[in-house]
């Protein structure tokens, strides 16, 4: 059966025989927009669009529209006297999403409440990287609805990456009608609208689209932190790297205006801000997408030049790392040495069903350049292991790679297979037991070298910036070095948002210790 007619079956489960000569017209109309659903919910016919991978899939050559966020005046009380909480699932462009949104629902007068029990409103900002998220984020709607049965009036919300998968978006469409309001990432701007929406039709406002995307401007955010601050360089992704989700979910790849980007940064530092990280799902292919001649390595230098203390950049794809780049790295003190550089496999065979367009060599040959001109650079990766046939010798590989490189770290992940991927539907006769105890293995040389890392800064003295009190002791102070290393010191909390010297006492795997000097 075809998706479309997948969908419409799914649909029908939800109409009543009462309505039944109505869907026949409305199923006529459905063959012709087929990513348009429809559920029975109090009654009523609600057509609904639901995201579709096809359409996710285009990429045309058209310019993203780009326009400047706005509210109504008449939205900003909506909030008045209401709590809410968010959750967030996913990565550092979900965390600011978080930030962009909490900012909004501040301007409809909504406050922030630590814990969903105090909230009128719950929102959950979701990722859909891998399974496991997946039924993280089901496994909280489950407690939420509990608490909805006991406070009929709570407003509860689904966004972010999961949302925009086919097969969530009918799943919610039929097992969780009784949610309140479910947006896209292409449309949290239009939140105070969803919102009004949800409260004056007390129906389930479900506005997900599947296409390229917009640059929205102007975007209020409330920042987690008051001295790092995330700044999007640019949107959605366009390597289809055969595993991923996230061209599906987030959209073409879409730059912003270098000048916007550079009037953030002067912002931020002008507040008062030590350090930016450059967000995007590859940010090395910067510009891209412009008909004029602007690629990162024009940015990183006019972003370092704006003079703020601390800049740093994620995520770097080794396919568009150029030289140029490398030079500005190794030449700017407030470009900060470290490099996320994802190698994915060592095996050339499984890079090439990934989608990743380099070799083994041409990775480590791309590693050793940085390491040449940036001698102090760290450098950390993400390494996925049971990839759809992946053999011994494969592995063997990844592990060549991992004792070449001797990372500062690594995230390591078991294969996923994401719905509407390539790579889901290759043959997969790797046991899960294989898998797991090739991550172990894997896990453990990663391990080793992080450890190793780490105690070849023992007396060292290195540059923190010291963000907040440490989780493992109060009297103490967590911020990361340069290099992107967590250090706890013990200091005054009058040092919270200063950048100070600290001489390393002790490595462990994940940390250091510290004292000022
Ligand atoms: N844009 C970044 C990666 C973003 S996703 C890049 O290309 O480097 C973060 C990491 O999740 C990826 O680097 C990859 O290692 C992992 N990942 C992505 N899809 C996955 C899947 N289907 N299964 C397991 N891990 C996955
Ligand atoms: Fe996913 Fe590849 Fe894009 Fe990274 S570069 S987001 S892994 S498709
Ligand atoms: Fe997850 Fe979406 Fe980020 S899938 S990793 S939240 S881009």
């Amino acid at each position: 059966m075809c998706k479309k007619n997948h969908y419409e079956m799914t649909f029908i489960k939800y109409l009543s025989i009462d309505y039944m000569s109505k869907i026949f017209k409305h199923f006529k109309f459905l063959n012709k927009i087929h990513n348009y659903g429809i559920i029975i919910w109090r009654n009523e016919v609600i057509k609904m669009q639901i995201p579709n991978l096809k359409e996710a899939k285009i990429r045309t050559k058209k310019d993203p529209k780009t326009f400047n966020y706005e509210i109504k005046e008449e939205l900003k009380e909506i909030g008045k006297n209401k709590k809410y909480f968010i959750k967030t699932y996913g990565c550092q462009m979900n965390e600011h999403d978080t930030e962009n949104i909490k900012a909004i629902l501040e301007e409809m007068s909504f406050e922030e409440v630590d814990t969903m029990e105090k909230a009128d409103l719950v929102l959950l900002n979701t990722c859909a990287i891998r399974e496991n998220a997946h039924n993280k984020v089901f496994g909280m709607v489950g407690r939420i609805k509990h608490l909805k049965q006991e406070k009929p009036n709570l407003l509860v919300g689904m966004c972010g990456c999961m949302v925009q998968e086919e097969v969530v978006a009918s799943e919610i469409l039929n097992r969780y009608k009784w949610l309140d309001i479910v947006f896209g990432t292409h449309n949290i701007y239009d939140l105070p609208n969803i919102l009004k929406k949800a409260i004056d039709e007390k129906k389930l406002q479900f506005e997900v689209y599947s296409y390229e995307g917009d640059i929205i401007e102007n975007m209020p955010a409330k920042r987690d932190s008051k001295y790092k601050a995330w700044v999007n360089i640019m949107y959605g992704c366009d390597k289809f790297c055969t595993y991923c989700i996230v061209p599906y979910t987030r959209g073409k790849q879409r730059s912003r205006k270098k000048e916007e980007i550079i009037n953030e940064v002067i912002s931020l530092r002008n507040e008062g801000y030590k350090e930016v990280t450059l967000l995007g799902q590859n940010v090395n292919a910067y510009g891209k997408d412009f008909d004029e001649e602007c690629g990162m390595n024009d940015l990183l230098r006019d972003v370092a030049d704006t003079g703020i203390e601390r800049v740093r950049f994620v995520t770097s794809h080794p396919w568009d790392f150029t030289d140029e780049m490398i030079d500005i790295i190794a030449t700017h003190d407030n470009v900060m040495p470290y490099i996320h550089l994802p190698l994915q496999s060592g095996s050339d065979r499984i890079l090439k069903l990934m989608g990743r367009r380099y070799t083994k060599d041409e990775y480590i040959t791309l590693f050793n350049k940085i390491k040449e001109k940036v001698p102090n650079a760290s450098i950390t990766t993400d390494i996925i292991v049971g990839f759809p046939g992946e053999t011994e010798e494969d592995f063997k590989d990844t592990l060549d790679v991992v004792n070449t490189c001797k990372y500062d770290s690594a995230f390591t992940f078991i294969f996923s297979p994401r719905e509407g991927t390539p790579a889901a539907k290759m043959e997969d006769n790797i046991t899960k037991e294989e898998k797991e105890q090739r991550l172990y293995k894997l896990n453990e040389l990663v391990n080793k070298y992080a450890k190793e890392k780490n105690n070849a800064l023992i007396g060292k003295v290195v540059p923190v910036l010291l963000e907040n009190v440490s989780a493992k002791d109060d009297k103490m102070l967590a911020g990361y070095t340069d290099t992107m290393k967590l250090v706890n010191v013990k200091s005054q909390k009058d040092k919270i948002g200063k950048i100070v010297n600290v001489k390393i006492t002790e490595a462990k795997t994940w940390s250091l210790d510290g004292e000022i000097v």
